[in-house]
């Protein structure tokens, strides 16, 4: 029999209720019925080895182990993937719950794709490196070795907002568990996307897509910035009932703690050079306030905030006036700000939805080395344009 922790997730202390429903249904046999029941009797929140069922059961490990699958089955005890940080597959645990429940969003597996033997490329580099594949970016990841990429810089087709030639969806659950692979250790993920509105109110999609990153890839959710645009192609009415939507979400995760970080500080001090802002003051070890002997003035420029506005629109976000047959590219600037925010020179950045190109022609101008995927041949040949010396 397999191992796997089992959880009982019973509501009352006293009595282990075991449902008539549950009692009464013929599907399950009555070892399964039994196991049930013993589950439900152990205190609340108490954790057993699926292995030692044995222990408690005079059945053999083989009809133990098929009456659990019947629980299992009908969903009375839910099967839950296990997987470290870095998205690999670690064992399931089981939990029980006092009455049967809907499968949550998060049992469903996410395998990471394995079309394509990683292990097998042995120069990754050679196949990967300053390379645009007119493919689904989950090809390109599986060329792909673990900890690999510095800076994954991109924006997902969203709610069907454009079309993309059709590929406007995407294997999304499949494609974060891939990034999160491919990242490097303190590696970055700029994920920058919005909500549609369906039936006037707004998806959420983007907070489900942070969520799943943060809660199941097990990536730190290391700051949810703000990209500001100056126009935007649905302004409200006076009639309407919504303020007109002007910014998307720039959701930067990291692999444990981000390794770059080169602050951009462009923002200036209205009282630069100036120290008199009265006497500073700090806490001895006595805990008495004393003043602060160095005080340093106030610098020229400090670090901008996390709300980023960028002039977008034709001729605006790029010069490339061609480029512009792609429905959606966002600013060169914005791409280029975060490479150099998360990224050093020599430093891999990818772009597993690379559009126009945008993320890797600064990546390319900046000395960074790009890789980029995108499904659809028309983009890729604006992409080859934009590249080209
Ligand atoms: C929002 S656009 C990216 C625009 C890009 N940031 C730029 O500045 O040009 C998303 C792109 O992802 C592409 N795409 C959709 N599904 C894909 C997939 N599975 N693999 C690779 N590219 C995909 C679409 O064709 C579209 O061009």
């Amino acid at each position: 029999m397999e191992s796997g922790r089992i959880q009982n997730l019973r509501t009352d202390y006293n009595y282990s209720t075991v449902p008539t429903k549950i009692l009464n249904d013929n599907r399950l046999s009555a070892t399964a019925k039994g196991i049930l029941a013993f589950l439900l009797s152990l205190p609340s929140n108490h954790n057993i080895n699926k292995k030692d069922l044995p222990k408690y059961f005079k059945e053999g490990y083989y009809a133990l182990n098929q009456a659990f699958e019947e629980l299992v089955k009908h969903r009375i005890v839910h099967k839950v993937e296990v997987r470290d940080k870095k998205g690999h597959f670690k064992g399931y645990e089981y939990v029980v719950h006092e009455f049967p429940k809907k499968r949550f969003g998060e049992q469903k597996k996410v395998l990471p794709s394995r079309n394509f033997r990683k292990s097998e490329i042995l120069n990754p580099d050679d196949i990967l490196i300053n390379k645009v594949f007119n493919e689904d970016c989950l090809i390109t990841m599986s060329k792909m070795p673990d900890n690999y990429v510095d800076l994954v810089l991109t924006s997902p087709p969203y709610d069907h907002l454009r079309s993309y030639n059709g590929n406007n969806k995407f294997d999304f659950e499949k494609i974060a568990v891939e990034l999160t692979r491919i990242i490097k250790n303190g590696g970055v993920i700029v994920w920058i996307v919005g909500d549609g509105i369906y039936k006037g109110s707004e998806t959420g999609t983007s907070f489900k897509q942070a969520l799943f990153f943060k809660e199941y890839c097990g990536l730190r959710l290391h700051d949810t910035m703000i990209f500001e645009k100056n126009t935007t192609t649905y302004p409200s009415k006076p009639d309407g009932i919504r303020y007109t939507a002007s910014f998307e979400f720039m959701f930067v995760f990291s692999k444990g703690k981000p390794k770059t970080v080169n602050l951009i500080a462009d923002k200036e001090n209205r009282w630069k050079g100036t120290t008199n802002f009265g006497q500073k003051t700090d806490r001895d070890e006595n805990d008495q306030l004393v003043p602060v002997k160095k005080f340093k003035p106030i610098p020229e420029y400090s670090p901008r905030t996390n709300i980023w506005k960028y002039i977008t629109g034709n001729g605006y976000s790029t010069e490339d006036k061609f480029a512009h047959q792609h429905p959606a590219i966002f600013p060169e600037q914005l791409a280029c700000d975060h490479i150099l925010t998360w990224t050093n020179e020599g430093d891999i950045v990818y772009d597993c939805f690379a559009g126009s190109g945008t993320v890797l022609k600064m990546a390319k101008q900046l000395n960074r080395k790009y890789i980029g995927s995108e499904i659809v041949k028309e983009y890729c040949e604006i992409i080859a344009k934009r590249l080209q010396p």
